[in-house]
């Protein structure tokens, strides 16, 4: 891309002149400006808008100009919901599910989840992180500048802060906004065994120091007839609620607890899966605002096929977030744009839901909306520039990474 110099009176510190903006604003499809322009100064962008309103001999407004020659440009994406801290790796139950076994199953007979458990605990911090920086590169190369990881997989106080500890080293070494999110209401550990409620109870004694320590921004569960009920998530849930932290939910993925009610309930910043919501449900989370997080690399990987009620999204006018899901059991994702595929494909969502999904929605699901997920001025300088014809092709091609440059925080990666 052509740069030139900027010379007297610079006001900003870069401008990027005859782009196509996809800006992911509500202001008509994809927020589009174009021609358009933008300007960051520090880590923020300083100007957006359309090359009609820029004065004239941009050259003098900025230090540095770049010419986009009418590449398009978005919001940085964000992947809202991911279990990228795990050890070991679960190819072994893949195949035991082209087998015949189902999730559940495997599940039930101490497999899934627990496994992954067992290989978590036994990772130091050092190997945790080198697994998990190789499945964050491969996010980041597709344009990913925001991304949330829960843990969930330690189940005891030491281990979920280890894997909450690597989550932040990751967001600390690598160009990336990381948000977490603890899960100690994941799965039973085997030391409770038969006990889910001394486990909740656990949880619950869990949260003053996990809070303390600083490594949460936000309290997930998994209520599910494998994971926990409405009434044990209720009680993590009031624990998280004394430690001012805020909550998500993994609800109503395989069955109806009731789910998404209950996070509404409390104000939850997301509810996650939902292919079995109900019209409660949906109801109860536009009213609270509560973003649905859909996954369809989950549905597609576990061949499921209760659709989530798309349709009943849209028309109560709940958001919808689209995310990877990233894990070793339901998910292992590690291509956001793949993701938008199949948002469309399965869920068939329109390119353009798909892609506010990853960026505007995306923030909302992590309460970053103020400052992230759309091209205005005044949020983070996080875009990226994409050789494409528009911004649909994101959604429709598969296997194809169009990203020519990624900005995060007004820096090139
Ligand atoms: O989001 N549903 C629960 N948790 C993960 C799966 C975790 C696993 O199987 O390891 C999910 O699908
Ligand atoms: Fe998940």
């Amino acid at each position: 891309m052509a740069e030139q110099q900027g010379i007297f009176g610079a006001v900003w510190d870069r401008l990027w002149i005859n782009g196509r903006l996809a800006t992911m604003t509500e202001a008509g499809p994809y927020g589009t400006i174009d021609p358009g322009a933008l300007a960051i100064s520090g880590g923020d962008l300083a100007w957006v808008g359309s090359m009609a309103d820029l004065p004239d001999r941009p050259e003098n407004l900025a230090h540095d100009l770049f010419d986009l020659e009418g590449r398009w440009v978005t919001p940085g994406l964000i992947d809202c919901h991911t279990h990228l801290v795990y050890g070991g790796n679960r190819a072994r139950e893949f195949e035991l599910r082209l087998e015949g076994a189902s999730y559940e199953e495997i599940a039930r007979a101490g497999g899934g989840i627990r496994s992954t458990v067992a290989a978590t605990r036994q990772a130091d911090e050092q190997t945790l992180y080198a697994v998990a920086a190789g499945r964050l590169e491969a996010l980041l190369e597709e344009g990913v500048t925001t991304i949330e990881i829960k843990s969930g997989y330690g189940l005891d106080l030491a281990n979920e802060l280890k894997q909450l500890r690597v989550a932040r080293r990751l967001g600390e070494s690598h160009p990336v906004t990381v948000k977490t999110s603890f899960l100690g209401a994941h799965a039973l550990p085997p030391e409770f065994d038969g006990d889910a409620d001394g486990y909740i109870n656990a949880v619950a004694a869990m949260m003053p120091e996990v809070a303390a320590s600083g490594l949460a921004d936000a309290v997930d569960a998994f209520c599910e007839g494998i994971g926990f009920s409405a009434d044990q998530t209720g009680r993590v849930f009031e624990a998280a609620r004394s430690q001012g932290l805020p909550v998500k939910l993994h609800a109503d993925q395989l069955s109806d607890l009731g789910g998404a009610a209950l996070a509404a309930r409390f104000g939850a910043l997301s509810a996650d899966h939902l292919e079995y919501t109900n019209d409660q449900g949906i109801a109860a989370m536009a009213k609270a605002g509560t973003v649905a997080v859909l996954l369809p690399g989950a549905f597609y990987f576990l061949r499921e096929t209760k659709l989530p009620p798309i349709e009943s999204f849209r028309s109560a006018g709940v958001s919808m977030a689209i995310a990877t899901d990233c894990n070793p059991g339901s998910a292992p994702v590690t291509s956001l744009l793949l993701m938008l595929n199949m948002a469309s494909t399965l869920f068939r969502l329109t390119p353009e839901e798909a892609l506010a999904g990853v960026t505007r929605n995306g923030a909302r699901a992590l309460g970053i909306a103020d400052t992230h997920g759309t091209l205005e001025a005044g949020k983070a300088a996080d875009f990226c520039i994409w050789d494409i014809d528009s911004p649909a092709d994101l959604a429709y091609r598969i296997g194809f990474n169009p990203l020519v440059q990624v900005y995060r925080a007004g820096r090139a990666r």
